[in-house]
Formats: structure tokens, C-alpha cells, sequence
């Protein structure tokens, strides 16, 4: 490989650069159902992407094969060390086939490394999202062989199942399956006229299953890994709300044995980054837990992780939250406003209690994927019916047992 900054400028800044014109270009040709032209909304920059490096010395043993890269990434082709994975090898022409040559009335949005099509499979009829890497970017054919490598051998009902990929000549895309409503930032934050708000039920499933997804990111799979791009633009929703965690292109195998951390060159998301991560490069499973509670954070505010178009003292998610958690009265405060009033208090308690432990500065005191597991199951489990417990906003009005009832429970 070797060819992360092919040119002065890294990749990752052009990516940025590219996001940054695309951002309002994608909300404009962002179609629902591959036929709705949606509205504009203006957005800020919120997935700027970070990279972290000496701009004096490239690393270039970090995009080298190195023991914590994911399986095999240094063949660049694609066609070597595939043994494990499951994913089908598509061929150009059968793709161009499944989007009517990437006809405009599928394209379906468009992140940093390209754009993504809604595709039909003509020998099986499935139905599939196709995302063609930009050409123009280095970058994208590691994180192509990452992801490849990643997803292709990962199995599991929370992760999204990569159905193919195609490396043909200098084309390189990756076919999924299809998620039918799109991603949760999509769902949270200037919500298009045809897209419904969710409610806390399904925010608490939401967040349960994503936390299922990292579950097995880090515990289960041989060897574990860390996304290092968690957020919430990279948790899909399937049919009835059900999430998947995707994009897995910066993924990185986790410390191991002595190792108590891998260090690495700083990559991810404005706003979902880990402090210390941000700060050492020193990467462990800690740093995902720290962009879960991000995203735990956003579920529940409704409020994106950056948001520039907010005052100084809003802009960041977790810097608007970090004094809020420290005043229980202020909790109804944090609740997304689109929610109406429509939750429950202790479950509002409690999702707030997570989210708060896992952006704890410090790593050690955020709790492990395994833990939040529980915590959320057992909150999506606790089905909240508005029609017992109408919504009370502002919290003044709330019912004094209520009240006194989160006081006990909270914790
Ligand atoms: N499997 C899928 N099914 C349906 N829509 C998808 C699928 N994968 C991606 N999309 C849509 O395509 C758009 C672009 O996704 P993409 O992952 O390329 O960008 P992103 O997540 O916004 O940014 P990043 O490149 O940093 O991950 C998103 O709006 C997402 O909703
Ligand atoms: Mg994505």
C-alpha cells in the first residue's frame, strides 16, 4: 500500500474537503425510496473527519501491515488473503447492471470515500446498497480492504452484513445489504418532511442494539477490534428501526496480552473522538466507548455531536452536556424537545447516567461495551406507554411521585 499521503496534503484533509462541499450536495440529492427529492436543511460541518499527524514525518509503518491492522490489509488488490471472508466478488458490469449505471434516481447519499446507490441484484432480486470508493483517494483503498476484511468476516444481527465487493481494474465499491431507513443521524437532527421522529421506545432499542453491535466488535470477534469511526451516521437502520453498526474502513485490531493500547495516527470524527485518544494516539477499546456515549448523547438530545450553528457554549455535545450532568433538575433539560415530553423520567435518568460514564475523560472510568449492554437492554426493555404517562414538559410540571419515584432510582 504506502500510499496515504500521495501528495502534501493527507488524505483524510481532502476527504474533509470533499465532505465539506458534498455535506449540502448530498441533503439536496438525498432521495427517500429512490424517488423523493428532499428538502434542503442547512447543515454545519459535523462530519468533518480528523487525522492527527507530524505533517513533517509520515508514518509510514501505520499504513503498512502492521500486527494491529485488520487480518490482512496489504494486499491491495483484494484478491489474496480472502480465505475467511464471506463476502460474494462482484463484477464491474453486474453492479452497473444492479443501479441502471448509477442512474441518479438511486443514489441514496455520499460519504467521505464516495457515493452510495441503491442497487437490485438481477440473478438473486435482492435488494442492495452499493458505495463506490472516489477513485481519487488513496486512503479509500486501505480503508476498502479494511472493511472488506472487517465486515467480510464478521457475523452478527447488529453489524450490517457486507453482501459483496467488487475490485475490478481500478474500480473498487462494496455492496451491503440494503437498510431501508437510512441512518440515525438521519432520524435525529433537521429531520426531512417524510422521515418520522423516533420515540423513546425506539431510541432505547436503537441504542441497545448499536451497543450490541460494539459488543461483538470487541468481545466477541477473533481477533477484537476497535471502529474507531462510531457515530451516528454509521448506525443504519433496517426494517422497523432495527440498527447496524457500519463503516468499519478505519477499523483496528485491539490491544492485546501486555498491550494496553495500540498507538496509532489519530483518525475518526470531529466531536466523537476520544480526548485521549485525540491527545496520545493511543488507541483502545475505551475510545469507541467514549463515541458510544456520543451517540447515546445524540439519541437522547437530539442535538448532533458538533453543531456549528449553535453559541459558542453549544457547539460541542459533550461540553454542553458535561455541566448538565452534574444538576439532576436540569435533566429534562438534556431531553430531545422533538420527544415532546414523551418519556419517562427514570428511563431519561438513567440512558442520561450511561451516556455521561462513557464520555468520562478519563478511559479507565468508562464502563465496558458489556456492561452498557445490560444497562441499555434492560432500559429498552422497560416500554414506556405515553398513554399511561402522558408527556409532562416543561419539568415543573411533572408529577411529584414521579419525581421522587427517579430520586430512588435513578442509580
Ligand atoms: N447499507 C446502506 N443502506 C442504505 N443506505 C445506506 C447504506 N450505507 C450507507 N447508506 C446511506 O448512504 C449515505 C452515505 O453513507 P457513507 O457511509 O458513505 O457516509 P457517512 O456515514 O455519512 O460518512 P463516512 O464516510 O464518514 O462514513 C448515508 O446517508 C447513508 O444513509
Ligand atoms: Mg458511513
Amino acid at each position: 500500500m504506502g500510499c496515504f499521503l500521495c501528495t502534501g496534503e493527507s488524505s483524510m484533509d481532502r476527504k474533509m474537503e470533499r465532505k465539506n462541499k458534498n455535506n449540502i450536495n448530498n441533503d439536496r440529492r438525498r432521495r427517500d425510496n429512490h424517488s423523493q427529492q428532499v428538502q434542503d436543511t442547512p447543515r454545519s460541518n459535523p462530519r468533518d473527519k480528523i487525522v492527527k499527524e507530524d505533517s513533517k514525518v509520515v508514518n509510514h509503518s501505520d499504513m503498512e501491515h502492521t500486527t494491529n491492522d485488520v487480518p490482512d490489509s496489504s494486499n491491495s488488490s483484494c484478491d489474496g488473503d480472502t480465505k475467511d471472508v464471506k463476502a460474494r466478488k462482484f463484477t464491474f458490469s453486474e453492479l452497473v447492471a444492479a443501479t441502471q449505471n448509477f442512474k441518479d434516481e438511486y443514489f441514496l447519499g455520499e460519504g467521505g470515500f464516495g457515493k452510495v446507490y441503491k442497487g437490485h441484484l438481477q440473478d438473486t432480486g435482492e435488494v442492495v446498497a452499493i458505495k463506490q470508493l472516489d477513485r481519487n483517494g488513496c486512503q479509500g483503498i486501505r480503508e476498502f480492504i479494511v472493511e472488506v476484511l472487517t465486515l467480510g468476516t464478521a457475523d452478527h444481527p447488529n453489524l450490517v452484513k457486507l453482501v459483496g465487493y467488487c475490485a475490478e481494474g481500478e474500480q473498487r465499491l462494496l455492496v451491503y445489504e440494503y437498510m431501508s431507513h437510512g441512518s440515525l443521524e438521519d432520524h435525529l437532527h433537521d429531520l426531512r418532511p417524510n422521515v418520522k421522529r423516533l420515540d423513546w421506545n425506539t431510541r432505547m432499542m436503537i441504542a441497545a442494539g448499536a451497543a450490541k453491535g460494539l459488543e461483538y466488535l470487541h468481545d466477541k470477534m477473533k481477533p477484537p477490534i476497535i471502529s474507531r469511526d462510531l457515530k451516528s451516521s454509521n448506525i443504519l437502520l433496517g426494517d422497523g428501526y432495527h440498527p447496524k453498526l457500519s463503516d468499519f474502513g478505519l477499523a483496528k485490531v485491539g490491544p492485546s496480552g501486555d498491550q494496553t493500547h495500540v498507538s496509532t495516527r489519530v483518525m475518526g470524527t470531529y466531536g466523537y473522538c476520544a480526548p485521549d485518544y485525540a491527545m496520545t494516539g493511543q488507541l483502545t477499546f475505551k475510545s469507541d466507548i467514549y463515541s458510544f456515549g456520543v451517540c447515546l448523547l445524540e439519541i437522547i438530545t437530539g442535538r448532533r455531536a458538533i453543531d456549528n450553528r449553535r453559541c459558542a457554549a453549544e457547539q460541542n455535545l459533550v461540553a454542553w452536556a458535561k455541566p448538565l450532568f452534574r444538576d439532576r433538575k436540569k435533566f429534562h433539560q438534556m431531553a430531545d424537545p422533538a420527544l415532546e415530553g414523551q418519556y419517562p423520567v427514570r428511563g431519561l435518568y438513567q440512558a442520561l447516567a450511561i451516556a455521561a460514564m462513557c464520555v468520562q475523560e478519563q478511559p479507565n472510568m468508562r464502563p465496558v461495551i458489556a456492561h452498557i449492554v445490560t444497562a441499555l437492554n434492560y432500559l429498552a426493555s422497560q416500554i414506556y406507554d405515553p398513554n399511561i404517562h402522558p408527556g409532562k414538559n416543561p419539568a415543573s410540571r411533572r408529577g411529584k411521585n414521579e419525581e421522587e419515584e427517579c430520586r430512588h432510582q435513578a442509580y
